[in-house]
């Protein structure tokens, strides 16, 4: 298996909100702060990237190309932690509808100098993903490619160690009732990383995969698919553990596609600012959180512990990015700062 390279400030605390799980019904909620994950970024990018870039290293790469839409966190955290590693990023970015985080993201590749290139769909992406590699000076065995959203099996490994994590955090409070993790799923390999980590770890616990992308790949039977992909990776389990992790796969809280806000998720925001003092966004934690809100009060969470996993990344931006020109990104992205 790739050498894990360390990037993040693991672990991440595992902390009690009770004003806000008063609030909507959910006593005992508790949020996993994955939005501290990294120093200078976090999110829960970084421990994908943990094995993703120590797998470039290894191989020998000087390079890595990704992909995501214009505002992608992965896209933004990739290019970060492989400029601290010495390695040099492409992301091929595609269209998606305007955010108030958008144009802050892209200045911040301004500021990393990662080589933005644009692609109008899929098919569009891989295209250019190839013809990069075709070119790449070093030769096209340097350049590593990263999934979307870091979701291959290797990357889902940053997630089966966060369930380890999870796991410790919840005996040494010695909460033993049955679980229910909610984030949410857009590549989905967070989701199918904690399922892995979290039945091999023996802990009773539904993961709440609250889908975010109107893609109907999607979907439940992917996510178990990359789960059987990624428990290839891992070795056989310990006699005596059981495969206890169960999937529950919500695709009601997207709304109207991805990145565009529901009431729902604004409630989510409201509330979290409010009562528990964190920022979530309307594209994945608030869609995740206004999941876990609408059981709480349907007495859904009743006889569990329910975990809130902050997924978005809470570091400020670089207050340089004020200087940053961005005229100097492609034509494609200038629509995004008016
Ligand atoms: C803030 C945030 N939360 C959740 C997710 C979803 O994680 P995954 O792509 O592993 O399903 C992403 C990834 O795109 C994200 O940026």
């Amino acid at each position: 298996m790739a050498s894990r390279l360390k990037l993040s400030t693991l672990p991440t605390a595992l902390e009690a909100c009770p004003a806000l799980g008063a609030a909507i019904g959910a006593p005992g909620l508790l949020t996993k702060r994955d939005d501290l994950a990294g120093a200078e970024y976090g999110g829960n990018k970084v421990r994908k990237l943990e094995y993703l870039l120590g797998d470039a290293l290894e191989r020998g790469c000087d390079a890595v190309v990704t992909f995501g839409a214009a505002g992608s966190n992965h896209a933004l955290a990739t290019a970060i932690y492989a400029r601290q590693v010495g390695l040099t990023c492409f992301a091929v970015l595609t269209d998606q509808v305007q955010t108030p985080w958008v144009a802050n993201t892209l200045r911040w590749h301004g500021l990393l100098g990662t080589r933005l290139l644009y692609g109008t769909g899929f098919a569009e992406t891989r295209l250019a993903a190839e013809r990069l590699r075709a070119s790449h000076p070093s030769g096209p065995q340097r350049l590593y490619e990263i999934a979307w959203g870091g979701s291959s099996p290797l990357g889902s490994l940053g997630f089966v160690d966060a369930a380890t994590e999870l796991a410790t955090q919840l005996a040494a409070a010695g909460l033993t009732a049955p679980v229910r993790v909610y984030l949410a799923c857009g590549t989905m390999g967070s989701v199918a990383g904690l399922l892995v980590g979290l039945g091999r770890a023996g802990v009773a616990a539904t993961v709440v995969s609250v889908k975010v992308v109107p893609q109907n790949v999607v979907d439940a039977s992917a996510v178990l698919q990359l789960t059987r992909e990624t428990e290839r990776l891992l070795p056989a389990v310990t006699a005596g553990k059981q495969q206890r992790a169960t999937l529950e796969f919500r695709p009601e809280f997207a709304g109207e596609g991805y990145a565009l806000p529901t009431p729902e998720a604004r409630e989510a925001l409201a509330l979290a600012r409010d009562l528990a003092g964190f920022r979530l966004d309307t594209t994945y934690s608030g869609k995740a959180l206004a999941c876990l809100i609408s059981d709480a009060r349907t007495g859904r969470l009743e006889g569990h512990t329910p975990v809130f996993w902050q997924t978005w990344n809470s570091r400020p931006y670089p207050a340089e990015l004020t200087e940053v020109d961005q005229t100097i990104l492609p034509a494609e992205f200038q629509k995004y700062f008016r």
